[in-house]
């Protein structure tokens, strides 16, 4: 793989994409690895991502120094391009020149751009982020671009394959950002472009046989478009020795249900036992207001659930010999890394399929996702043939409607919420919307009454929330701008159509600060 160096911003996720992207298969590393420790993952290159601190700071983070003498290409970006000038010799200073946002960046002369900007214009803008600046590059290395504040905007050391940028190219508003990654890995380090979904279900049907041999497998199916493609991804590879469980567990929206119960069988011929568990996670969830709480409630009641419907398979499967000892979870990569699995970065939330596991899990786990992005995932169950409704769904979480209801889980507050919810799809579907959102939330505030005049009368409702937001990979995320032709459609059926919500609002917060759900 190429290996990025996590300075501890958001940026290093962005970068294994763009790798992604250019057909190179990527991963994410802490900072605090160690050469030895790096070796061992035999990576073809390097990229050391930026992070929001200064290379002078006490404490910033640091790279073991053996790293950049392991001979393998290496791209420093932004805070990783300074710590790369300061460890060979270069000199960073503080010139007091912020630069930040779009600059212009100019190829210097007589350089050509070298291998790293090969075939780039003479100037360009380039997305920049830095309050340091390198101002002598190393010896042995050659300036290829600098901008009116930094002299030192991109460097190159093509014998020993070093290079590093100022600017940000993983991120869109670098006109040619993704040019300087590709000319990293495809020119200066020699790695083909040969990562695609063919290979990764290749790899991964491989994967799953080997972990599970001729043994039985349980997948819970949420109706969400990861469970629904590693299940398929895991029935490729061992066929009817997967039993896939839908967990009817009251939180749905509407109609969910319905769509795993027959669109998904149709489509993928598994073998599927839905189990109605709305009792049962109600009642766990009886006079819990806590958020993390409740997640821990939910994915703990989920682990229960299979338990018990393993118990039944079991029996069933007695004749034919063994019983089921796998459990298949669509964890994302970005699930990973945010509950810190992936490079020590802090626990923000705990994800229920991840973090909230209980410690005497009864099966050994296959997450053939575990490695991947959405986007990825939906390209894969695409080459697999799922229909589109499900490979285009919008994310919705694991724990559903209950991390929407603002206050305790009750059926009265969830036929509130699904109502709402249905009116909000619906409506973005005929606006054909769907497709300009990554996801909408519908959240009910149920602890939170507001006054209002409906009909002839004074109402004391509940406010629905609105959550439209855009997003690359739900790391971060923008307000959606929805036209406020619909929001007043939406805004109007909701409060005359919901009985108990005399109030829609519309969250206009970006992640961060905010998450995209609201618990
Ligand atoms: P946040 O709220 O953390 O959400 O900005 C990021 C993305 O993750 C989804 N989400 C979850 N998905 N289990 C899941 O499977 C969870 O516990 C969970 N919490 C949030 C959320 O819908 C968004 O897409």
């Amino acid at each position: 793989p190429v290996l990025v160096i996590d300075f501890g911003a958001q940026y290093a996720q962005l970068i294994a994409r763009r790798v992604r992207e250019a057909g190179v298969y990527s991963e994410i590393v802490p900072h605090t690895i160690s050469a030895a420790e790096l070796a061992e993952k035999n990576p073809v290159g390097i990229v050391l991502s930026g992070g929001p601190s200064s290379v002078y700071e006490e404490g910033s983070p640091d790279l073991d120094a053996g790293i950049l003498e392991l001979g393998v290409p290496t791209l420093g970006i932004c805070y990783g391009f300074q710590v790369m000038a300061q460890q060979l010799g270069g000199e960073v200073a503080k010139t007091g020149a912020r630069e930040y946002g779009s600059t212009e960046v100019r190829l210097v002369a007589g350089a050509d751009g070298g291998t790293l900007l090969a075939e780039q214009p003479i100037e360009q803008t380039a997305w920049m982020s830095h309050g340091d600046s390198v101002v002598k590059a190393p010896e042995g290395f050659e300036v290829l671009a600098a901008s009116d504040s930094t002299p030192v905007a991109a460097f190159a050391n093509d014998e020993r394959k070093l290079y590093g940028v100022q600017w940000h190219p993983e991120v869109k508003h670098s006109a040619y950002g993704q040019r300087v990654l590709e000319n990293f890995l495809h020119r200066a380090a020699g790695i083909p472009a040969d990562w695609n979904s063919g290979n990764v279900i290749a790899d991964q049907v491989e994967r799953i046989r080997a972990q599970i041999g001729s043994g039985r497998v349980l997948c819970g199916l949420s109706g969400g478009v990861d469970s629904a493609v590693a299940a398929a991804l895991v029935h490729k590879a061992v066929g009817d020795q997967l039993v896939c469980v839908f967990v009817d567990h009251g939180l749905l929206r509407a109609g969910e249900r319905e769509q795993v119960e027959k669109d998904y069988v149709a489509s993928t011929g598994v073998r599927l036992v839905t189990v109605d568990a709305r009792e049962r996670f109600l009642t766990a969830l009886a006079g819990v207001t806590d958020p993390e709480q409740k997640r821990k409630i939910i994915g703990r009641e989920f682990i229960r659930t299979f338990e018990a419907a393993q118990a039944e398979l079991v029996a069933e499967f007695a004749a034919e010999g063994d019983p089921i000892r796998f459990l298949v979870q669509g964890t994302l990569y970005p699930d990973v890394v945010e509950s810190g699995g992936g490079s020590g970065t802090a626990n923000i939330k705990s994800h229920h399929n991840v973090g909230g596991l209980p410690e005497d899990l009864q099966f050994e786990l296959v997450e053939p996702l575990r490695t991947l992005f959405k986007d990825e995932v939906r390209a894969i169950g695409r080459e697999l043939g799922l229909p589109e409704e499900i490979v285009a769904r919008h994310p919705f979480p694991g724990p559903g409607l209950g991390i929407r209801i603002v206050g305790e889980v009750t059926e009265e507050r969830l036929e509130t919420l699904r109502a709402a919810d249905l009116i909000v799809r619906t409506e973005l579907t005929a606006a054909g919307l769907d497709a300009e959102i990554w996801q909408c939330p519908v959240v009910l505030l149920a602890d939170v009454r507001s006054v209002g005049v409906q009909g002839d009368g004074r109402s004391y409702g509940h406010p629905i929330v609105l959550r439209p937001v855009s997003s690359e990979d739900a790391m971060t995320a923008d307000w959606t701008r929805l036209p406020y032709e619909w929001l007043a459609r939406v805004s109007n059926r909701i409060t005359n159509e919901v009985a108990g919500v005399n109030r829609v609002v519309l969250d206009v917060t970006s992640k961060p600060p905010g998450t995209i759900e609201w618990e």
